[in-house]
């Protein structure tokens, strides 16, 4: 299967400059879908996590996807004014702008073996802000997952001391 034929690449969206990546068409193809997700689920098993976390938005699409197929929990790390009990934050940037990501404090206990999902790589910010979140708990970053790697944001450099899987690059 080519997974490329299920993204949309959209010139200046969401803003000047920025060739954006949409999975949405992924989504809508159950085949397809499901084929990525399983490719995530075979990186989760192979280094052994025990719990998954994703930031919002689109890390929801594959990271919950991930942790059903495993009988594992996922941990929603989301941006400011959305988790209601006490939480674990820091500020990051983006391709495109920056902002705050927080993280349940209870969501991650000592010891745990996280895999963060999220749809895709650019900069690597959102996910070093999870893995800043994850460490700040006392869990270990077993690796990063993604749907897309854009390798000329060079987002693996800024995650090198994790191991990274990414099922399509550009
Ligand atoms: C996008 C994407 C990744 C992040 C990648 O999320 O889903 O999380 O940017 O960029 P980075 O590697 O430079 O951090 P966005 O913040 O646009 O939010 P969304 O998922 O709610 O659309
Ligand atoms: N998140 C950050 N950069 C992106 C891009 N170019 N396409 C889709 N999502 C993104």
């Amino acid at each position: 299967m080519n997974l490329k034929d299920y993204i949309a690449s959209i010139e200046n969206f969401p803003k000047e400059g920025i060739l954006f990546r949409d999975i949405t068409p992924l989504m809508l193809n159950g085949e397809a879908y499901k084929y990525a997700c399983d490719q995530m689920v075979a990186f989760a098993k192979e280094v052994g996590a025990t719990v998954i976390v994703g930031p919002e938005a689109r890390g929801f699409i594959f990271g919950c996807p991930v942790a059903y197929a495993l009988n594992l929990g996922f941990a929603p790390v989301r941006k400011p004014g959305k988790l209601p009990r006490e939480t674990v934050t820091v500020k990051y940037d983006l391709e495109y702008g920056s902002n705050e990501l927080s993280l349940h404090a209870d969501a991650v206990k000592k010891g745990d073996r996280v895999l963060i999902v999220d749809d895709l790589l650019a900069t690597g910010g959102t996910v070093d802000a999870t893995v800043q979140l994850v460490e700040k708990l006392g869990g270990q970053v077993v690796g990063a997952a993604f749907f897309i790697e854009l390798e000329a944001l060079k987002g693996r450099e800024r995650l090198a001391k994790y191991p990274i899987f990414a099922s399509l690059k550009y």
